[in-house]
């Protein structure tokens, strides 16, 4: 990554950082999530309920509509809500990225604690976000949908944003 796309995406951050949803748009999600799911939401960071949303209105300018693509799109990265991280752990975690997407999987993997907490959620929260919704009755659609939001496909896969995990995560890495 380049350091002009670097400054862009920090400044990004720090703006999407600030977010927080209205009460209308909480009602808008209320009217989508069954009651569990949405203790879910309301755990989230504003932060991040803000970005799920953004992610949700984009996968709903679409057709045709899927309720388990918008409930995914609403909770994908509800694992995060387990350990919330400041503002640098995000932007430290876009360095490394950067730098070298093997050290941060590397880094990622073990135990969520110590200095490699921030990594370890960046990594882990699809999987701990899936076994969250699964308890709380999402759909088995929904809770794949949120489990495999980072696992991207070959970019040569013909046709990927076809599918509903092709959708949510190009909506999601739009945001
Ligand atoms: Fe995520
Ligand atoms: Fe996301």
């Amino acid at each position: 990554m380049k350091a002009e796309a670097l400054t862009y995406r920090a400044r990004q951050l720090w703006y999407a950082y600030r977010a927080a949803p209205s009460q209308q748009d909480l009602d808008e999600v209320r009217a989508i999530l069954n009651p569990g799911e949405m203790g879910l939401f309301e755990g989230m960071q504003p932060s991040e309920q803000a970005h799920s949303l953004a992610v949700m209105r984009r996968l709903q300018a679409q057709d045709p509509l899927s309720q388990d693509l918008l409930v995914a799109a609403l909770l994908h990265d509800v694992g995060k809500s387990l350990y919330p991280l400041s503002m640098w752990e995000r932007v430290l975690i876009v360095l490394v990225g950067a730098l070298s997407s093997g050290l941060l999987a590397r880094w990622g993997a073990g135990e969520p604690r110590g200095w490699r907490l921030a990594f370890v959620v960046a990594r882990q929260h699809p999987q701990w976000g899936a076994d969250m919704a699964a308890r709380q009755g999402a759909s088995p659609l929904a809770v794949e949908l949120i489990r495999q939001h980072q696992n991207y496909l070959p970019a040569d896969t013909v046709l990927s944003t076809d599918t509903l995990l092709g959708k949510l995560q190009a909506a999601d890495g739009n945001s």
